[in-house]
C-alpha cells in the first residue's frame, strides 16, 4: 500500500531543509517514548518538528492499517447505492492519517479532526493543503477526550492508535463517548501487539454489553476464544519512501505494520463466516489456514481437489474474511 502521492509530497516538503541527523535523533527518541510511556496518559508528541517527524515515520503505517480495517468493514456493511459514510469524527487525529484513510475508502462529505495537541493539529492541517479537496471538507478542532464532549454525531467515529495512550480508567469513558456519537459505525484501530489487542478485547466486551452490533473482524459475539496470552492482529505492507528509510535506518523498501481493530454498527450486519487469523501456510497442492469461525477457532487444510475453495484460500491473506465450502479440519 502506498500513501496518497499528495500526502507523501507534503510530508517530504515539510521536512526538507531540516538536518537529517536531528530528524533521526527525534525519530529514535519518539520510538522510545511510544515503547516505554504509552498507556500512562502522557503527552508523547508536542513540538512542531516532532509532529512533522511523527508524520514521516508513523503516518504511512497508521494510514495503511486504517485503510485495511475500513476496507474490511466496507466489505460487510450493506449499502443501498448511497455513500454509507457522509460524516466522520477522527478522534485523536494526530497528523490526520485516519482521515486520509477514511477519504481513500469512503470519500465522505465532511470530516472533523479532534486532537488535543496544537502541534499535531497544525502539522495535520498543513499537510492537507497539498490536497485542496480534502482540506475543504476537513475541520480541525482542539479537543481533549478526557475533558470535552464530542461535537454531536457522525456517521463514522474513528479512533486510531489513541486508546492505548490513555490510562485504563479513561478508556471506558472514552469508548462510551465514541459509541454515543456514532450514528452508524464505530471503528477502533490499535497497535497489533499484545497490549494493543488487550485494549481491543476490553472495548469488544464493553460495546457488546452496551448492545452494539459487532461488524468485524470477529465472525461471532461469544467471548473471544484466544488464550489470554495470545492476541488477534493483522498486518499490512506499506511502501517505504527514501525519507522513511533514512529516518529508520532501514534497507528494505517496505514495512509490515501489525494492527488490531474492532468495528461496531448501529444496525446489525451479516458478519464474515470465517476470518483468517495467521499467515496462510501454502505448500504443494494445499493451503493451511488458521481460522476464527462462528463456532470455533480451528486449523483447516484446503486441497487442490476442493476447487473454488482452494482458489480462494490461495489468494487469502491474514485478516481476510472467507467463505468455506469444503475443508478438512485438523484441530
Ligand atoms: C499515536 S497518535 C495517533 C494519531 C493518529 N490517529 C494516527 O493514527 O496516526 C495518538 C494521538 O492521540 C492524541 N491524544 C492522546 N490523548 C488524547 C486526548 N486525551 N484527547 C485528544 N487527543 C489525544 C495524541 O495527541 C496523538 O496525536
Amino acid at each position: 500500500m502506498d500513501l496518497p502521492l499528495s500526502l507523501r509530497t507534503a510530508i517530504e516538503d515539510s521536512l526538507s531543509g531540516e538536518k537529517p541527523e536531528l530528524l533521526k535523533k527525534l525519530s529514535r527518541q519518539m520510538t522510545e517514548r511510544y515503547k516505554n510511556e504509552s498507556g500512562q496518559g502522557r503527552v508523547l508528541v508536542s513540538q512542531n518538528l516532532e509532529a512533522r517527524v511523527y508524520s514521516a515515520v508513523r503516518m504511512p503505517a497508521t494510514y495503511g492499517a486504517v485503510c485495511d480495517a475500513l476496507s474490511y468493514v466496507q466489505e460487510l456493511i450493506g449499502t443501498d447505492g448511497s455513500n454509507p459514510v457522509r460524516t466522520v469524527f477522527d478522534i485523536g487525529a494526530g497528523s490526520g492519517a485516519a482521515t486520509w484513510a477514511a477519504e481513500s475508502v469512503f470519500s465522505p462529505q465532511h470530516i472533523t479532526c479532534l486532537e488535543r495537541e496544537a502541534a499535531m493539529r497544525k502539522v495535520g492541517a498543513d499537510l492537507m493543503s497539498e490536497d485542496p479537496e480534502l482540506q475543504e471538507k476537513t475541520e480541525w478542532s482542539a479537543f481533549d477526550l478526557e475533558k470535552d464532549a464530542l461535537p454531536g454525531k457522525a456517521d463514522l467515529v474513528l479512533s486510531s492508535y489513541v486508546l492505548n495512550e490513555l490510562v485504563p480508567a479513561a478508556r471506558e469513558l472514552a469508548v462510551r463517548k465514541f459509541w454515543e456519537a456514532a450514528d452508524k459505525l464505530l471503528v477502533i484501530v490499535e497497535p497489533g501487539t499484545k497490549e494493543g489487542f488487550a485494549v481491543v478485547r476490553e472495548v469488544r466486551n464493553q460495546l457488546l454489553a452496551l448492545g452494539a452490533n459487532l461488524v468485524a473482524p470477529c465472525p461471532h459475539t461469544d467471548a473471544c476464544r484466544l488464550d489470554k496470552d495470545d492476541w488477534c492482529h493483522f498486518s499490512c505492507r506499506v511502501a517505504r519512501s527514501r525519507l522513511h528509510k533514512q529516518l529508520k535506518d532501514a534497507d528494505v523498501p517496505y514495512e509490515d505494520e501489525k494492527y488490531a481493530y474492532i468495528a461496531f454498527s448501529r444496525e446489525p450486519v451479516a458478519r464474515a463466516e470465517a476470518r483468517v487469523l495467521r499467515h496462510p501456510v501454502i505448500s504443494k497442492g494445499q493451503v493451511e489456514l488458521s481460522l476464527c469461525t462462528r463456532n470455533a477457532n480451528k486449523t483447516t487444510v484446503i486441497r487442490k481437489r476442493d476447487g473454488v475453495a482452494f482458489k480462494a484460500a490461495k489468494k487469502a491473506k491474514m485478516g481476510d474474511a472467507l467463505v468455506l465450502e469444503s475443508s478438512d479440519t485438523v484441530d
